[in-house]
């Protein structure tokens, strides 16, 4: 494979994929194919954009007859496919906006792959339309404990290794998809068309579902990037509900390095789940997050503790997310190369650092939708 198009590269998991691609891979020709929405950025990709196997090509997915003759003008082999909109708040808000650029964008894709690879002499052979979504279209877990044993307790019930877990259940590659919010309604429909490109026409599709991601370049609207700036700026941290929801965090270069092996090493049709086995209730992961940023600012310990406001629960809210890795782990011999601790302090410590570059995104527009999404909680 030679030519692979990156989908949604300028935004913050893409970014990842496109620098790991580029650095790793000096003989492909990596297509960085991005609309530049609110979210995506070419300030994450500065150290790579002048490499001579990276080009940056700004167009919409939903742009079928653009994204059909980039296919032949670039014959294209491989397709990562990342590009949506991405924020479940705002999902809430605009559902149309997530129909469109998750559902009917990656449809686009899916079609003009077919229509280019089918006029070719070797068809689908080393071809390659990988997708990337989320465990979000699993629906939500329960809190369900052993007797006697409050969570989070120990468990080996779903890995090679102890973790500590919230629950007894897991979502595994097979559990039935059942999505609450606008944002996994659209993944969700996106994943089946993917998944029915492969059985109709015979596609070699890969689908991945990855937990919760973190690290540099993140947008700040989504809670650890948004709770650092906030600490920052002395600004309230606006927990949902009360804070037991339960999320299962990865840092953003272990799923760029899950996605590269899998590009290459997974089975064409499989479904494969990324995660860390490293399951946080959102009030505890902020006061981690709170220890962090005091002790690198120089404030007492703990003293931004006072800004956590509780405000209204979000729509719909998913009590708990957590994946069971173990097929990814086994079969392909990935595993997460960093504990969380490690991971926040990193994640901290950048955007601490690249000041800057939070600065820049959150003034301007970002500033008054900001505040037009907090209004009233
Ligand atoms: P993001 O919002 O940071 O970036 C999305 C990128 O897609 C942006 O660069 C944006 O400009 C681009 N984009 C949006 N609409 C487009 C369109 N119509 N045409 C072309 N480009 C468009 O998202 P992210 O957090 O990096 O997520 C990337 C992918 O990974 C998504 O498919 C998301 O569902 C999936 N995912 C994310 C997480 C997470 O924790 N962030 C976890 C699992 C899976
Ligand atoms: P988020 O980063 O939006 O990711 P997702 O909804 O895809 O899991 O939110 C992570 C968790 O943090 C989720 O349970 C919602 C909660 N949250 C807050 O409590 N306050 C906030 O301001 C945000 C953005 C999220």
């Amino acid at each position: 494979m030679k030519n692979i198009v990156i989908t949604g590269g300028a935004g913050f998991i893409g970014s990842h994929v496109v620098r790991l691609f580029v650095n790793k891979y000096p003989e492909y020709n990596i297509i960085n194919l991005d609309k530049l929405t609110y979210a995506g950025n070419l300030a994450n990709l500065k150290d790579i954009e002048n490499k001579p196997n990276y080009k940056f090509v700004k167009m919409d997915i939903c742009d079928f007859e653009a994204f059909y003759q980039l296919m032949q003008d670039e014959k294209i082999d491989g397709i990562i496919h990342l590009a949506a909109e991405s924020h479940v708040d705002r999902s809430i808000k605009d559902p149309f906006t997530f129909a469109r650029t998750n559902v009917m964008g990656t449809l686009s894709l899916l079609q003009a792959a077919k229509l280019y690879w089918e006029s070719l002499p070797e068809k689908y052979e080393g071809k390659r339309f990988y997708h990337i979504s989320t465990d979000e279209v699993y629906g939500a877990l329960e809190m369900t404990h052993p007797e006697g044993v409050e969570p989070p307790f120990t468990t080996t019930a779903s890995s090679t290794e102890h973790h500590l877990a919230y629950g007894t259940e897991f979502f595994y590659e097979t559990t039935k998809y059942n999505p609450h919010s606008p944002y996994s309604a659209a993944k969700a429909s996106s994943d089946h068309f993917v998944r029915a490109y492969h059985d109709t026409y015979g596609m070699p599709t890969i689908v991945t579902n990855c937990s919760n991601n973190y690290g540099p370049y993140q947008f700040p609207e989504k809670l650890i990037p948004l709770f650092i700036n906030n600490i920052r700026h002395r600004k309230p941290l606006p927990v949902y509900g009360k804070g037991e929801n339960v999320r299962d965090w990865l840092y953003v270069e272990d799923h760029a390095r899950a996605i590269d092996i899998i590009f290459h090493n997974g089975k064409i049709a499989e479904t494969y789940n990324i995660g860390g086995f490293n399951e946080w209730k959102n009030i505890d992961l902020i006061k981690v997050m709170i220890k962090t940023v005091d002790r690198l600012l120089g404030n007492p310990e703990g003293s931004s503790e006072e800004l956590i406001t509780y405000v209204t629960d979000r729509a719909g809210h998913d009590l708990r997310y957590a994946i069971d890795s173990t097929k990814l782990q086994k079969e392909l011999g990935w595993e997460p190369s960093l504990q969380f601790e490690e991971g926040i302090e990193k994640t901290v410590r950048w955007y601490l650092d690249n000041q800057e570059w939070m600065d820049n995104i959150t003034s301007g527009e970002y500033e008054k939708y900001y505040e037009e999404m907090y209004k009233g909680r």
